[in-house]
């Protein structure tokens, strides 16, 4: 590793933790990312389930330089009719279910559920917001103020005071349901739980969540920001559960490697944002046009290839092929995104010592440090899946 630039890293670069992993990045490629030194690393977190198409996706590249030649930025959201925007939002549409068929685009996953926070409050009127224990949705004050407590507690006390009108209710839990009433504006949750350590839902939790939101008149917001193209093995999670929200959230790998987020809901609801007060969210370069053109381009190459249609079996040979570890307690798996359980802390931070070591990249979760992330591009060859986890075995022989 270059010295100065680690150095310069640390004292110029705002830093997160105490304890960044100091890897630097040369370039990337399909599911790979390679140090100056030319060391190889098994990217197993696609940076956080954002590069599904692989990093440094050909089809994408193209789009973007294609795009930044054309035009990049030109005026502030919503104003012009600017091509790339606009197909991504009809493309997107066309794969969801009728009554989601409005984007508003954004640049981040934060911003998205922030800007769907706003329009559940103002559409019904109401300021009491229901979120589930152990969620993530981002790190600006509105996505703080719901992150899951007590557990969130950690992360956000320091930030008070945070949004007011906030409960958490324990997910899968059917009982607390009653926690949503009249005056709830909106439910907001992640179909699967990713940062909690990959929760699913018990059958039947997410239609009797829809069914109380409906009771009441409160809007149902989906973050799919982590489960969101593809990665669950359905584009969406809320087709593979069968549960239609009012608004979905995306982001990550919306933007097939660019920034971008976005809110999506009906035309109804959306137009409420249009007026009284106009201009009731706006964003500078929310859908910039590259990025735009990058996301589209990588759902194209999605569908092209068919990749949503082999995400579950390769999920499954993951589990396979690791599940028989006697070191591995539990795999939790939705797709292609998976926490395999350790059951310590203790052995997940040695596991990741022996990962950098031995060229994986995979991380923890936020509520969750006993189990590892796989969650890898959807690109994965088989053969690729079987060389990674070879190497995951041989780190697990050394607990
Ligand atoms: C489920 C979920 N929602 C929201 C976010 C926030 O997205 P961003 O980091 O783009 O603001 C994340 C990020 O990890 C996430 O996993």
């Amino acid at each position: 590793m270059n010295t100065i630039l680690r150095k310069q890293f640390l004292t110029h670069v705002g830093q997160t933790s105490p304890s960044p992993m100091l890897v630097e990045v040369e370039r990337a490629e399909g599911v790979f990312f390679y140090t100056p030194e030319g060391k190889r690393y098994f990217d197993l977190i696609s940076g956080v389930s954002v590069s599904n198409v692989g990093h440094a996706n050909p089809q994408v590249v193209e789009a973007v330089c294609a795009q930044a030649r054309d035009y990049m930025h030109v005026m502030v959201y919503g104003e012009m009719v600017e091509r790339p925007h606009v197909e991504y939002a009809t493309r997107i549409c066309s794969l969801l279910p009728e009554g989601l068929d409005s984007v508003y685009f954004l640049n981040s996953g934060a911003e998205a559920v922030e800007g769907a926070l706003k329009l559940a409050k103002r559409y019904t009127g109401r300021g009491e917001i229901v979120s589930m224990r152990r969620a993530y949705h981002g790190s600006t004050h509105g996505s703080l103020s719901i992150m899951g407590a007590p557990e969130g507690e950690y992360y956000k006390g320091a930030f008070r005071p945070l949004l007011p009108g906030v409960t958490s209710i324990e997910f899968n839990h059917t009982e607390q349901l009653s926690a949503i009433t009249r005056s709830t504006a909106c439910v907001i949750m992640e179909p699967v739980q990713g940062e909690a350590g990959v929760r699913l839902p018990d059958q039947g939790w997410l239609q009797a969540v829809r069914q109380r939101c409906d009771e009441v008149g409160a809007l149902l917001i989906f973050d799919e920001i982590q489960t969101g193209l593809g990665r669950t093995g359905e584009m969406f999670a809320l087709q593979k559960y069968g549960v239609v929200p009012d608004i979905v959230c995306v982001a990550k790998a919306f933007g097939g490697g660019m920034p971008l987020g976005g809110f999506i809901s009906s035309h109804t609801i959306m137009n409420s944002l249009t007026c009284a007060p106009v201009l009731g969210h706006i964003s500078t370069f929310g859908g910039h046009p590259v990025c735009c053109a990058a996301g589209l381009a990588a759902l194209n190459y999605i569908l092209d290839n068919r990749l949503v249609e082999q995400v579950e079996a390769k999920g499954a040979l993951y589990e396979e092929l690791l599940g028989g570890h006697p070191q591995v307690l539990e795999i939790r798996r939705s797709g292609l995104l998976m926490a395999v359980e350790l059951g310590a802390s203790d052995k997940l931070y040695r596991m990741m010592e022996l990962f950098k070591q031995e060229g994986i990249l995979s991380d923890w979760f936020l509520f969750c440090d006993t189990a590892f992330r796989i969650s890898p591009p959807l690109t994965i060859t088989n053969d690729e899946i079987r060389a990674s986890v070879e190497i995951i075995n041989h780190c697990l022989n050394q607990l």
